[in-house]
């Protein structure tokens, strides 16, 4: 069993209505430990409801200040209440879970990000621990509107190429992250994709990648309940030589290689 550690909430930081970025103090070891792409499981309130935890990915960690940054949209209970959590308030965090993104060594090297909405949300720690190993770096955001973009300015801070897209064109270019990838593929070398969002743009991601040979990873939100792989509740459908067979997202993934999913809408 995976050790809790406390964490204690410093300030939060609204990105948007509805959209926060919540950031805790909490032990040198979690820090240190963390990789991009995985993920921590929050419990938000440290006596009765909600019950169970629920998973976050790990948006930044910061050495220096011993803090761990979760970037988190108001959806249902859970997040109702910790967009309400004031600061000095402790939660429970297990972690690091999973398996994140595999950080290349080879330089040169070109990796693409390519975000969805919240799933922006651990392609700066990504972004962070690549401009580190002096990889080359592009990250693509794919948001509805202007009202719902964000982290532009972190990935310029950090000196990553950035591109936004939004739905109505009212930030960026019009039209879906998909598209910029499609054309950059085209046009330059890129070794790796890595992408996190709504699955249907991940499936776009794979198809892309997988027509222009250039290998790619995404990482899947399933539901997930226990976290530590006990209850089968996240599996997710996984391509082999013999057909198929389910892995587990919290324990196998949630980062797995985008040619080996079977995508729910398939
Ligand atoms: C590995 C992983 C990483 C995640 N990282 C982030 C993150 O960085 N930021 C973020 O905002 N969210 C993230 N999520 C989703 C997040 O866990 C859920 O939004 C959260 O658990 C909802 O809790 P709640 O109590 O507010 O909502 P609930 O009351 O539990 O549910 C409210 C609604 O949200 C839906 N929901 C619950 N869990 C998920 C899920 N995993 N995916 C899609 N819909 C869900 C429910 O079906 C329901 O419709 C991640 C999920 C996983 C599995
Ligand atoms: S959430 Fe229980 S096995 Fe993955």
């Amino acid at each position: 069993m995976k050790k809790e550690f406390i964490g204690e909430i410093l300030y939060q930081e609204m990105m948007y209505d509805g959209c926060y970025r919540m950031v805790i103090k909490t032990d040198e070891d979690l820090l240190k430990a963390s990789q991009p792409g995985q993920f921590v499981h929050l419990k938000i309130n440290q006596t009765g409801s909600p019950l169970l935890r629920r998973p976050f990915s790990i948006h930044r960690i910061d050495l220096e200040q011993k803090t761990i940054s979760l970037l988190y949209a108001v959806v249902g209970k859970g997040t109702r209440i910790m967009a309400m959590d004031l600061p000095g308030k402790k939660v429970g965090i297990i972690g690091p879970l999973g398996t994140g993104f595999p950080l290349p060594d080879p330089k040169p090297y070109h990796v693409a990000l390519i975000g969805g909405g919240l799933g922006a949300a651990p392609l700066l720690f990504t972004a962070e621990r690549l401009v580190e190993k002096e990889i080359k770096t592009t990250v693509i955001l794919g948001y509805a509107d202007k009202q719902r973009s964000m982290l532009e300015g972190d990935f310029k801070r950090l000196g990553v190429r950035t591109y936004i897209s939004t739905e109505d064109g009212s930030i960026g270019n019009r039209g879906y992250p998909t598209e910029v990838l499609q054309e950059m593929i085209l046009s330059e070398k890129i070794d790796a994709v890595f992408t996190c969002g709504p699955e249907i743009m991940m499936h776009k991601v794979a198809v892309i990648c997988g027509d222009a040979g250039v290998k790619a990873w995404v990482s899947l939100e399933e539901k997930m309940a226990c976290g530590v792989g006990a209850c089968l509740g996240c599996v997710v459908r996984i391509r082999d030589e013999g057909g198929s067979h389910y892995e587990k997202a919290c324990k196998e993934g949630p980062v797995f290689k985008a040619s080996e999913v079977i995508f729910h809408e398939n």
